[in-house]
């Protein structure tokens, strides 16, 4: 291999997407491409694709042809919309996200593809957070689960995955210039953890580098990261790539251990500058070649795979039905008015979310459907509910009058733009509260890449839409008639000003391009519920405890963010500081009742691990499937502790009433240790630990003790990522 090749090799061949799409790329049109490689820098294979690397056919190298993102292969109009991150993982089931990434492999491989750009598993560190609904919980242990489950599924199809963003994404706010300040206790217990899980468990094909530094340190720069953390404690063995354009010294990407940069390519001229004046070994490229190298060899283009060039829309549907249905959480349900009788029949559709249902999030994350995108109001058609008619003209043609113009690049990367949500008239609400049984009302949120959310009129609802929320209750409650709300929305909001109004609450999530019929699905009760919460949703903004220093400073364009809030994130910092959330962490309702008995363990002292088993019971009326969860209290004695830890979670098989599964868990020590920065090591303390058997997080039911004899030390690590600077951590003690 020449040099030039060398260079060409360890930087993408840039964006030739082939349509005109690129003239508005974001990204850096290719430079001129270097004498000798310009032929294979050209090839496309499969137009829109958004990455490759060079294909150099004299020595049997094929290029790794690679496609965004989290909800699916994100083609043009060519695929299917799944269910963004945060409901897949919402579902709790790890078998199912299993079948979730098999139809999203296999409409990858059969389009020709070699790499879906995903999962994208980074902690739902603050509700703001923009690309919030590509990730999957604040919990690691749920996240990496979740990751390992689906990476396993999307290759067993023969294509690799892209476990994304390595490491702290957590805000869109100047993403590329901010310097995440994090413990190395916060990093390993929490940022990390979930990454730990999924490259264990999974081995994804490539680990992709963030924006964002880490510690002073780019994470496309960061050879602890990148080297210490990722290949020597963890054992990864794909290419490490960056996200897109990511990071400023190419050379330094190179030392540090990150194989290939994307999207490439002009890249390669200042590497190939560097090796002639000696600032850059070439065994360095050498070493990041043999990375990619290995990884080439694990694509379907490399086994000359020959694509149907077709998909199975028809069975990709139905499983991501399966899973946005399974994803749905009840949040409220007085009186039983859900799910829906037959007598309520004639639905009030309120919100313009019911007639323009938001399917996922914007920029790279985001699919346009090949399939018709099923809305709210269609969905529930199609289950046989007769929707107000006048209510549907009314907000089809406002709907049509008041969006605003736009163009294909933002169409293409859901950046449509919406109309405002329509003001209601009182008499109108009255009126159609007379000849309709029951109201829904949907309430609608989309954010994405490149910016975070707002707290007012956002994360908090507008004016508009509390003054018509109490329309609607208030005019169908004067004449008896219930009022169900529907949250079509990516992420966390406030509920608990407005919660007591309707009588019913349904997270919907956005929940891919058949929406409307598995929202309906749940309101009729063909499924009941399942869904748990992923992340807590605190009665206030201002109750989060990153809300003290997100997104950094200086605000308008933050260079720093100190996580001061450590390992106190989530339900972690809500339990553990006493502080009510509106609902928290893993609650999720159903039609039917579960209890819980005879929680067994294995032993009463452990030893290397621990067996813990429960039975469920279906008590109530009507088919169903419980989350059980398992959290751990550890004595904290040497080191401050959450008051309670996920350290497992079973989601049961369909139960019919009467009908009974036994779960269990196996625990070994590592789910029992904490990070001990001083001896760089997984440590567990002796004393006595509390297992609780829950149905979510403040929802405890069995609880049993065991005892650990002696102190362990589980795992040493690299001593890696130190701070920059001392951080006043918050602690139980010092809160
Ligand atoms: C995003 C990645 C994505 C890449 C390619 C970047 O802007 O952060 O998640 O995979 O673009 O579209």
């Amino acid at each position: 291999m020449t040099l030039e090749e060398k260079a060409a090799l360890v930087v993408g061949t840039g964006l030739q997407f082939g349509d005109e799409i690129d003239k508005n790329s974001p990204y850096r049109i290719p430079n001129q491409p270097l004498p000798g490689t310009l032929a294979d820098r050209t090839t496309v294979y499969v137009v829109g694709a958004i990455g490759r690397t060079l294909e150099i056919p004299r020595l049997g190298i094929s290029t790794i042809e690679m496609v965004d993102g989290p909800a699916g292969a994100s083609l043009g109009s060519r695929t299917t919309a799944f269910p963004i991150g945060t409901a897949l993982a919402s579902t709790w089931n790890e078998p199912l996200i299993h079948q979730v990434g098999q139809r999203m492999g296999h409409e990858t491989l059969e389009l020709g593809l070699d790499l879906l750009l995903a999962p994208a598993i980074n902690i739902h560190r603050n509700p703001l957070t923009g690309r919030n609904f590509e990730y999957f919980s604040e919990d690691p242990l749920l996240s990496g689960k979740i990751g390992a489950a689906l990476i396993k599924g999307i290759q067993s199809q023969g294509v690799g995955t892209s476990l994304k963003h390595f490491v702290a994404n957590n805000q869109e706010t100047n993403r590329i210039e901010v310097d995440a300040e994090i413990s190395q206790r916060a990093l390993r217990e929490i940022y990390l953890r979930g990454f730990e899980i999924a490259v264990k468990e999974a081995n994804p094909l490539t680990l992709m580098a963030s924006y964002n530094s880490v510690n002073g340190n780019l994470a496309t720069e960061n050879e602890d990261l990148l080297v210490k953390i990722a290949r020597q404690d963890w054992g990864y063995e794909g290419i490490i790539v960056s996200d897109w354009e990511a990071g400023v010294d190419p050379v330094k990407q190179m030392q540090s251990g990150l194989n290939l940069i994307l999207p490439g390519p002009y890249q390669d001229t200042v590497l190939i500058e560097a090796v002639k004046d000696g600032r850059l070994e070439e065994k360095t490229l050498d070493k990041n070649i043999e990375w990619i190298l290995k990884g080439v060899m694990r694509t379907p283009k490399f086994r000359k795979y020959r694509y149907a060039n077709a998909q199975e829309f028809q069975k990709n549907a139905e499983v991501a039905k399966e899973a946005a249905v399974e994803g749905m959480v009840l949040l409220k349900n007085r009186e039983q008015a859900l799910p829906l009788m037959q007598e309520n029949n004639k639905v009030a559709l309120f919100g313009n979310g019911s007639y323009e249902t938001i399917v996922g999030g914007s920029g790279s994350g985001y699919v346009m459907t090949a399939g018709p995108t099923v809305h709210l109001f269609e969905g529930l058609k199609n289950e046989g509910f007769e929707v107000s008619t006048t209510l549907s003209a009314l907000y089809e043609s406002y709907i049509e009058q008041n969006t605003p113009e736009q163009n294909k690049i933002e169409i293409a990367r859901g950046r449509k733009k919406r109309a405002p949500e329509m003001k209601l008239d009182n008499d109108m609400v009255m009126e159609v509260a007379q000849k309709n049984d029951l109201a829904i009302f949907t309430i609608s949120r989309v954010s994405g890449e490149s910016a975070d959310r707002q707290v007012d009129d956002n994360f908090n609802l507008s004016a508009i839409e509390v003054s018509n929320l109490k329309a609607v209750v208030q005019s169908f409650h004067a004449k008896n008639k219930k009022v169900i709300v529907v949250l079509n929305v990516g992420g966390v909001i406030e509920t608990s000003s407005w919660k007591a109004l309707p009588d019913a609450i349904l997270v919907a999530w956005q929940p891919g391009q058949v929406a409307g019929n598995a929202i309906a699905e749940v309101l009729a009760g063909q499924t009941t519920p399942s869904g748990k919460l992923t992340a807590t949703f605190p009665e206030s903004y201002e109750d989060e405890p990153s809300a003290r220093n997100f997104p950094g400073t200086p605000l308008d364009k933050p260079k720093r963010v100190i996580y001061q809030e450590g390992i106190y994130i989530g339900y972690r910092y809500f339990d553990s500081f006493q502080v009510q959330p509106s609902y928290p962490f893993g609650f999720g309702l159903s039609y039917t009742d579960f209890t819980f008995r005879d929680l067994e363990l294995s032993t009463a002292t452990f030893d290397d691990s621990l067996l813990v088993s429960t039975t469920v019971t279906n008590t109530g009326n009507f088919n169903g499937k419980e989350v059980v969860q398992l959290y751990i209290s550890a004595p904290a004695e040497t080191m401050h502790k959450p008051r309670k830890e996920l350290k497992g979670f079973v989601k049961t098989k369909k139960l019919k009433p009467g009908e009974s599964q036994k779960v269990s868990f196996k625990l070994e020590a590592k789910d029992l240790a904490s990070f001990d920065v001083g001896a760089s090591a997984w440590s567990v303390e002796k004393g006595e630990y509390l297992i609780q058997i829950g149905k979510s997080s403040a929802d405890i039911i069995l609880t049993e003790t065991f005892s650990v004899a002696a102190p362990l030390q589980v795992e040493t690590v690299s001593r890696a990522l130190t701070p920059q600077i001392e951080i006043e951590e918050l602690t139980p003690k010092n809160e």
